[in-house]
C-alpha cells in the first residue's frame, strides 16, 4: 500500500462470533482496516461491490451461496480484490477448488494473528499490483464487460447449441438460454456461429452495424475497446451479441482459427459464451466444438431429425468430443406425437434431461417481435423448460470442473513425451 494507505479488508462468515474474533485480532494492526462484514456469499458479493476492498477473508460453508462460488463472482467483478479462504476444512480438494475459483490464499481456522496478518499483507500487496495493472476506466466497470476484465478471474465457459438438423429451434434455444444464464454477476455473450445466414440479431430486433467479420482481421490485437465497437448491447437486458456478417459472402472472411481466438478472448470477459451454430460441420462449427465446454444437442420428434442425430452420435468419437460434455435435449415436444422422449432416449441409450414443449403461440410471436420469450412471463411451460435447461447447464459445468480438478495436478512431463515412453 502507498504511504499511510491501509489495506482495506472485508470479512465474510456466517458466524457472528468468528467475524468478531477476526475483527478483534486485526484491530491493533495500524496498516489494516476492516471496511465491511457479510454473513453469506451473496451478501459478501454486495459488500465487495460497494466497498471494493483489497482483501476479503472468506469462509467456505455458508447459507445461500458458498465461499467458493462467491470468490469466483467477486474475482470477475473486482479483479484486483484478493481473496483469502478461511476454513475448517483441511481437505486439499477444497483448497484446489478455491484456488481454481481465484482465491489467493487458504488458512485453516482458527488462524493465529501472525498467520492472518501475514496473509492479509501478502494479499494486500497483490491487490495493489493488480490495481496498477488494470486501467482506471475498468476499475469503475465502464464499457463492454470491462468490469470483468483483468487478471485472475476464472475463465468463462463456452456452450455450443447445435443440431445436425436445421430448423429445429437451435437459435431459439441459444438466444433464450443465453438470457436465462445472463445477469450482472454472470454476464453472457451470444455468438452467432451461423456466418452465412445467422439471425441472432434479428431475434433481438437489433441492427447489425459491426459483426464478427470486423473482429477477424484484428484477432491478434483484441482488447476491450475493439470489443465494445463490435459487440451489440441489447439495451433492455444488457446481454451482448456478436452478430454474423451482414451478407453471406462475408462469411468466408472468418477462419476457424480466428473464431477460436475470438472465443478465447471472450472467455476473459464473460461467464457464459453461448454459440448458436449451424447444422453443417464446417470449420466454424468444428472450431466451436473444440473449444466448447458443453454441447447442447437438439433433436425433435421427427424422423429426419432423429436420423441426423444418429449420424452425429456416430461421428462424435471421430471428432474427439467427450460424451460427458453433451447435453441431449428435445425441442418442440408435442405429446400427441408417438415418438416420445422416453422412446428416443431408449433408442439412443442416452438420457434426455430437458424436454422443451412446442408452444407456438409464445415462440413464434416472440421471434417476430424481436423480444425473446425469456424476457416475458416466466411461468409459461416453454420458459420454465429453458430455466431448467440453464440449471442443467450450470450443474454439468460444475461437474466438469470437479472432474478437471480431480485430474490435476497437471503432469510435469509434457504429454507428448509421456506418450512416447
Ligand atoms: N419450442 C418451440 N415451440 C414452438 N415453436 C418453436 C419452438 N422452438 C422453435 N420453434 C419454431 O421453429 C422455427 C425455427 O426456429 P429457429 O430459427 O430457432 O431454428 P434453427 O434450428 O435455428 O433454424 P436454422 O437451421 O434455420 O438456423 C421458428 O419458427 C420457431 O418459432
Ligand atoms: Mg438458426
Amino acid at each position: 500500500m502507498g504511504a499511510g494507505e491501509k489495506i482495506r479488508v472485508v470479512i465474510v462468515d456466517d458466524i457472528a462470533e468468528t467475524r468478531e474474533n477476526i475483527r478483534k485480532l486485526l484491530q491493533f494492526e495500524s496498516d489494516i482496516e476492516v471496511v465491511g462484514v457479510a454473513r453469506t456469499g451473496r451478501e459478501g458479493i454486495d459488500v465487495a461491490k460497494e466497498t471494493k476492498p483489497d482483501v476479503i477473508l472468506m469462509d467456505i460453508n455458508m447459507p445461500d451461496m458458498d465461499g467458493i462460488a462467491a470468490t469466483e463472482t467477486i474475482r470477475r467483478n473486482i479483479p484486483f480484490t484478493q481473496i483469502v479462504i478461511l476454513s475448517v476444512q483441511g481437505d486439499p480438494n477444497y483448497m484446489r477448488r478455491a484456488m481454481l475459483a481465484g482465491a489467493r490464499d487458504f488458512l485453516t481456522k482458527p488462524p493465529s494473528v501472525d498467520e492472518l496478518t501475514a496473509a492479509i499483507r501478502r494479499a494486500g500487496k497483490m491487490a495493489l499490483e493488480e490495481k496498477d495493472k488494470v486501467p482506471a476506466a475498468m476499475v469503475g466497470g465502464a464499457g463492454v464487460g470491462a468490469a470483468h476484465l483483468g487478471a485472475g478471474g476464472a475463465p468463462g465457459r463456452v456452450i455450443a447449441v447445435y443440431s445436425p438438423k436445421g430448423g429445429v429451434g437451435t437459435t431459439t434455444i441459444a438466444v433464450n438460454l443465453g438470457l436465462a444464464l445472463h445477469n450482472d454477476e454472470t454476464p453472457a455473450v451470444l455468438i452467432d456461429g451461423n456466418l452465412q445466414f445467422g439471425d441472432v440479431a434479428v431475434f433481438f430486433n437489433e441492427q447489425v452495424k459491426n459483426s464478427i467479420a470486423d473482429l477477424a482481421p484484428r484477432v491478434e490485437e483484441l482488447d476491450a475497446d475493439v470489443l465494445s465497437d463490435v459487440l451489440i448491447n441489447h439495451a433492455s437486458t444488457n446481454i451482448k451479441l456478436l452478430a454474423a456478417p451482414p451478407r453471406p459472402e462475408y462469411a468466408e472472411s472468418v477462419t476457424g482459427d480466428q473464431f477460436t481466438k475470438i472465443l478465447t478472448y471472450l472467455k476473459k470477459l464473460f461467464t457464459y459464451i453461448v454459440v448458436d451454430t449451424t447444422s453443417s460441420l464446417d470449420d466454424i462449427t468444428l472450431a466451436c466444438f473444440d473449444i466448447c465446454d458443453i454441447i447442447i444437442l437438439i433433436t425433435t420428434q421427427d424422423i429426419p431429425a432423429i436420423k441426423n442425430t444418429r449420424l452425429f452420435f456416430d461421428v462424435i468419437d471421430a471428432l474427439s468430443i467427450d460424451q460427458k460434455r453433451i447435453i441431449f435435449i428435445m425441442n418442440r415436444f408435442d405429446k400427441r406425437i408417438g415418438i416420445t422422449p422416453e422412446k428416443v432416449a431408449e433408442s439412443f441409450k442416452r438420457e434426455i434431461p430437458c424436454v422443451i414443449p412446442m408452444e407456438e403461440r409464445v415462440v413464434i410471436p416472440s421471434i417476430n417481435r424481436g423480444l425473446p420469450f425469456m424476457m416475458g412471463d416466466k411461468s409459461r411451460p416453454v420458459t420454465r423448460a429453458i430455466l431448467q435447461l440453464a440449471e442443467t447447464v450450470r450443474q454439468r459445468l460444475s461437474e466438469i470442473a470437479e472432474m478437471d480438478v480431480d485430474k490435476s495436478p497437471a503432469p510435469s512431463i509434457p504429454l507428448r513425451k509421456m506418450a512416447k515412453k
